[in-house]
């Protein structure tokens, strides 16, 4: 089959190679022995395959590997006991292996995609938006008519957030810099703009009617105290990635000044192993889907051979909505 690998470390724009490979055994290492096998339609592509690119992601396989933790494709065969069958439409977590015309995901994280959206769309919905859905609901605690502050708001987890958040019942602040990604998160459902560069604290307190009650963070970096800073009393931040390069550090005594938390959502972490959790983060996205609040936004297509272009739309930060390869109809 065709496939792309990671060859070296040496960034986005040399790791990458093509190669002809065999089709992987229909068992993944999460379930060995089991697996479903996708005919994958569209890869997505996420940060973490430009971090693989130099090494510096916390999963580093043996080179070469093919990366792409997530697939949308038909069903080519499921194990026994699986709800799914030959040709089923699926979006599915493969963890690697998505750059290539087969990929291989456990039963749990395979999912029915819906007649609505297309494989482009389902190709960015798992990582996404079960991890828009974790961090809103189980970590953030999230209840209706609460008003929700996304940074990176017009990237893949951010505009993700906002269209749950909008689902949800959510009131949505968009942290964004520039009038482009400005437009790109109000299409994805945000109330309100505000730039990453101004007095968006300040802003953000005041068009929330005196503080957020959740913030949702894949950016990380300087901003994170004025995150701390918006929150009204009993609010949170929840930390999902660190886009802007640099890991926070909080001094605690905010915290109990103002009575406010900060959560770490990891969503890999926390639902690998856990069969229950994914079927029901699943089962309500795919109702948001239903009810026409997930729509996933699609910026770049890229054929598969050109992979290294696809990882560089993200690595310049250029990437609007979910960058895809497309590799079949
Ligand atoms: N915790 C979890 O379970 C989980 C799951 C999935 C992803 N993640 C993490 O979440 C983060 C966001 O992923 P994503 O797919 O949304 O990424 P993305 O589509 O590339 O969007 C990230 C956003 O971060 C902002 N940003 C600020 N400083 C940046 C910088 N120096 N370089 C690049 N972007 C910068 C950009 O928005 P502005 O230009 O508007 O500032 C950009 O739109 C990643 O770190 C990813 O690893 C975590």
């Amino acid at each position: 089959m065709r496939a792309v690998q990671i060859v070296d470390l040496t960034g986005p724009e040399s790791a990458l190679a093509e190669a002809d490979i065999p089709e992987p055994e229909p068992s993944h290492p999460l379930t060995p022995g089991s697996g479903v096998v996708v005919e994958v339609h569209a890869a997505g592509v996420s940060f973490p395959e430009v971090l693989q690119t130099r090494g510096e992601y916390q999963i580093k396989p043996d080179l070469p590997f093919v990366p792409g933790s997530e697939v949308a494709g038909t069903v080519r065969s499921a194990p026994e006991g699986s709800s799914l069958s030959e040709g089923d439409r699926v979006a599915a977590c493969c963890m690697l292996g998505a750059f290539a015309d087969v990929a291989v995901a456990p039963d749990f994280l395979t999912f029915p995609l819906s007649d609505e959206l297309d494989y482009a769309q389902g190709a960015g919905l798992i990582l996404n938006y079960h991890t828009a859905y974790f961090s809103l609901t189980h970590r953030g605690r999230l209840e209706e008519g609460q008003t929700v502050l996304v940074h990176g708001a017009a990237g893949g987890v951010g505009t993700a957030t906002l269209q749950i958040a909008k689902g949800l019942g959510a009131r949505t602040i968009a942290v964004v810099s520039s009038d482009d990604k400005e437009r790109v998160a109000r299409e994805a459902g945000a109330d309100e703009g505000v730039r990453s560069d101004g007095a968006w604290k300040d802003e953000a307190k005041e068009l929330s009617g005196g503080g957020i009650d959740i913030v949702i963070d894949p950016v990380g970096g300087d901003r994170f105290t004025d995150s701390l800073r918006s929150l009204r009393e009993g609010g949170r931040v929840v930390v999902v990635g660190f886009t802007g390069g640099s890991i926070p550090e909080v001094r605690v005594n905010r915290l109990l000044l103002n009575n406010t938390e900060v959560i770490g959502a990891g969503w890999g972490a926390f639902v690998m192993g856990k069969p229950g959790i994914n079927r029901e983060i699943g089962d309500a996205v795919n109702r948001l889907v239903d009810e026409g609040f997930v729509r996933p936004i699609v910026g770049e297509r890229f054929a598969l051979e050109r992979a290294a272009d696809a990882l560089k739309v993200i690595d310049e930060r250029r990437a609007t909505g979910k960058v895809v390869l497309e590799l079949g109809d």
